[in-house]
Order: structure tokens, then C-alpha cells, then sequence
């Protein structure tokens, strides 16, 4: 295992701050948080949400990042340097590991759908779609082999090149492109808004209607926290593993909340401009960036140039995360198994490759594989189960135990002292409930 005193550090906080926006910043905020909000009602979902992220996401977020500046190890060395190498919390820290392991099989491949809709957009091959042939198209893309599996491949080197270069090369790369996405969402949702017209997108944003609130909605809002903030997949810890001593973690930890959930809302300005000026339906899967919102662009001027630039930006939000969710698996198995940090690249990305291979061909493009369909059984088993688990007993082991016997020292010096104490409490009690009432209502036991 490398020793901390080698173990390579961010440049500055703002490097690290901007690898955890990158790595939050993702589908989750382009398509599923309008989604869900479309879904619930608008405004008062939106407040439900930022409850749910300040009482649930941002206390294990600093928990993970506390984790992994304390232990300087993946979160498997990390559970165990901090439990006495008990095998259980171990396995915890495990499983957050196998979690960004399996999403980097899938999420690689909806990577690669981005870079083929830019290219064909600005070869103008999309143009001519309409909303008859919008949905056959992508259909038949999914069902060529050749293209998944080489679009896959193209988004994995692109993200083992970057990755291999370790903690610093990772943090150059993405002072590059969170600032080009940054730019991008603002520009898209301006454009949005300037075409399509945002009265009812605000309205529908600042409608305060309870009564569309149901416990759903709660329920629903609590994932989602977890989701967006990339939390319980091993990445906090791993980020937060390279922090000097000096680092403000309840500072830092702000700002990623703050700007995921800002891009998350942009991010709205963008899509509902869209959306309400149709009579679509913004749907439940993620193939609507890739089918309805086509011909709307379409139906605008300068609509190719725009819907390039919008794949771009897709593009860049999955590439900041997928190199957030390789980092994770590469430093287990160079941390674990002592091995050199480029071969332990070349082997996870490898194996990584090996199986999103089978999700690739899993769309349609291979009979027997289309049947077993890995793509949704990963996403599935991490969304609903793997994260919301490692989610509850990490907070349940920072909360009750690690805390006050590892963590406190680092907050004592910090001006925010008085917040330990809230932080606590909210790992201790609120979490716990919020979270596992997720897990209860996944196991349907109330249905
Ligand atoms: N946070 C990312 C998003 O919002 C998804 C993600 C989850 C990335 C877990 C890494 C790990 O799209």
C-alpha cells in the first residue's frame, strides 16, 4: 500500500471542489432532476429536494469526504483503518467500491450514445428527423453492436487515459472542462428560454402546490440526493483521500452541494422551455435526450448548431463522472493488491471494458444478452439497493462511532465547531431514518 507520505494531493481546494462537482454533475442533474421534479408537481418537490439534500446528502458527503482525509486510503482500507480492520465495515466500504465499479459498466455506455448524437449532429444527420422517425432511429442504434461496442470503448480509453495520470492529471483535465460544461448549461438554457419562451416553465417552478406532495415525493427526493451527489459509490472517500490537513471539509462540502444543486435547477431552464412548448411528455427514461427533445431543436433556428453543443455538454458532464467512478476501482486494486497504479488502470479499465461489453450488446444488438439485459440489472441493483444501504450504515458508523473517536480532531480548529454537533446529530437520527425509510419502501413492506 502506498504511504501517506507519497500519497499525491490536490492542488488546491478548488481542485478538489471542482472533481466533486464533476463527478456529481451528470445525468442526474441534466435529465433526471427535471424528471422527477416534472413529475411531482414543480416548486414544492423542489423545496422537498433541497431538504432532503441538506439533511441527508451534504452530512454524508462530509462523512465520506471526513472518511477518506482521516484514513488516506480507499474506502475499504479506509472503513478498516477506522473500525479496528473489522470485516464488516470493511465490506461496507466494499460495496461502495463494487457499486462505482458496476455503474462504470453501464453509465460508459450511455457516455458513448452522447458522442455519437454530436457527431451526427454536426454532420446534420439529425436534422431531418422528425417526432415518427425520432424514436426508430434510436432503437435501431441501440441494436448495432458494432457501434455500442465501439462507442463504449472510445468513452473507456478516453477515461483510462485521463485516469492513469493519477490525482493530478485528473484535476488538469477537469479545470478544463467544468468550466466549458458550466458555460454550455447556461448557454443552452438562455437559448431555451430565448426560443421557447420561460413563462411556464417559472411558473410551474414557483408553484407552491403541497398537495402534490405525497410520500413518494420524500422518498423520491431522498434518492435522488443520493444519486446526484455521487455519494456512496467510494468517490468522496477516494477524492477526499488526497485532502491536505488544511482543508475546510463543511466549507468545501458546501460548495459541491451548492453548485450540483444550482446545475440541477439551470439544468430545468433548460429542458422545460422545451418540454411545455409540446404537447411531449418528458419521459421516464433517459432515451428522451436522444428522441423527443431532436426534433424541438429541430424546430428552431440555428437548432443543429444547439443541439451539437448540447451533446457536448452531455458528454462532459458523463466524462467528469466516469473518470470520478474509475479512480475508485483503480486505487482499490493498486491500494489492495500493492500493484503499480498504471497497471492497476490498464486492469480495471480492462475488466470494466470486458463486462460493459455485455450491456453494450444487451440492447438489442445480441439475442441472448438483450434477454439477460445487465444494462438495467446493474442500474437497478446500485440505485435501489447498493446505495441506499452503504448510504444508511455509513452514516450509522460515522454517527455513532467514528466521529467522536476519529473525525472530531479535524473540525476542533475549524471555525464551523459549532456545526460538529448538528452534523452529528443528523448522521445519528435524520439520515438513519430518511434513508432507511427509502429502503423500507423499496422492499414494498407497506405496499
Ligand atoms: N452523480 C452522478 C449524476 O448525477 C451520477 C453518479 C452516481 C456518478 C454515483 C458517480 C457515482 O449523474
Amino acid at each position: 500500500m502506498s504511504e501517506n507520505s507519497e500519497r499525491s494531493s490536490w492542488s488546491s481546494s478548488f481542485g478538489f471542489i471542482l472533481a466533486c462537482v464533476g463527478s456529481a454533475v451528470g445525468l442526474g442533474n441534466i435529465w433526471k432532476f427535471p424528471y422527477i421534479t416534472y413529475e411531482n408537481g414543480g416548486g414544492a418537490f423542489v423545496i422537498i429536494y433541497l431538504l432532503a439534500i441538506a439533511l441527508v446528502g451534504y452530512p454524508i458527503m462530509i462523512a465520506e469526504i471526513a472518511i477518506g482525509k482521516k484514513a488516506k486510503a480507499n474506502a475499504y482500507l479506509a472503513m478498516g483503518k477506522l473500525s479496528k480492520d473489522n470485516i464488516f465495515w470493511k465490506l461496507v466500504g466494499g460495496v461502495t467500491i463494487i457499486t462505482s465499479f458496476l455503474i462504470l459498466t453501464y453509465y460508459s455506455v450511455v457516455a458513448g450514445w452522447t458522442v455519437e448524437y454530436c457527431f451526427q449532429s454536426l454532420l446534420g444527420n439529425l436534422s431531418m428527423l422528425n417526432n415518427e422517425t425520432v424514436a426508430p432511429r434510436f432503437t435501431e442504434f441501440l441494436g448495432n453492436g458494432l457501434k455500442q461496442v465501439g462507442y463504449h470503448t472510445l468513452f473507456m480509453f478516453i477515461t483510462t487515459l485521463i485516469v492513469i495520470k493519477e490525482i493530478k492529471g485528473i484535476e488538469k483535465v477537469l479545470k478544463v472542462i467544468m468550466p466549458l460544461f458550466v458555460g454550455l448549461v447556461i448557454l443552452i438554457a438562455g437559448y431555451s428560454l430565448y426560443e421557447f419562451g420561460g413563462g411556464k416553465t417559472f411558473d410551474f417552478l414557483f408553484s407552491f402546490d403541497m398537495e402534490k406532495i405525497t410520500p413518494h415525493s420524500v422518498l423520491e427526493a431522498v434518492g435522488h440526493a443520493f444519486f446526484t451527489l455521487s455519494v456512496s459509490a467510494g468517490i468522496m472517500v477516494i477524492y477526499g483521500s488526497h485532502l491536505t490537513k488544511a482543508t475546510d471539509i463543511f466549507k468545501t462540502g458546501l460548495w459541491i452541494t451548492l453548485l450540483d444543486t444550482m446545475i440541477a435547477i439551470i439544468a430545468c431552464f433548460m429542458m422545460y422551455p422545451i418540454i411545455f412548448g409540446t404537447d411531449i411528455k418528458i419521459g421516464e427514461s433517459v432515451s428522451i435526450l436522444f428522441t423527443t427533445l431532436i426534433p424541438q431543436f429541430n424546430s428552431v433556428p440555428g437548432g443543429t448548431v444547439i443541439l451539437s453543443l448540447f451533446y457536448l455538454l452531455v458528454a462532459l458532464a458523463a466524462l467528469s463522472s466516469t473518470i470520478s467512478i474509475l479512480e475508485v476501482t483503480v486505487s482499490f486494486v493498486s491500494e489492495k493488491f500493492n500493484i503499480a497504479r498504471k497497471k492497476a488502470t490498464l486492469l480495471s479499465s480492462g475488466v470494466i471494458w470486458g463486462i460493459g461489453v455485455l450491456c453494450a450488446l444487451g440492447l438489442g444488438a445480441n439475442e441472448t444478452l438483450t434477454k439477460v439485459d445487465l444494462f438495467t440489472k446493474f442500474d437497478y441493483l446500485v440505485s435501489n439497493w447498493t446505495m441506499p444501504v452503504a448510504g444508511f450504515l455509513t452514516s450509522i458508523f460515522v454517527g455513532w462511532y467514528a466521529a467522536d473517536k476519529y473525525l472530531k480532531e479535524d473540525f476542533e480548529g475549524s471555525h464551523h465547531k459549532m456545526l460538529y454537533p448538528i452534523w452529528k446529530f443528523s448522521l445519528r437520527f435524520i439520515a438513519p431514518i430518511l434513508v432507511g425509510g427509502v429502503i423500507i419502501y423499496r422492499l414494498k413492506i407497506f405496499s
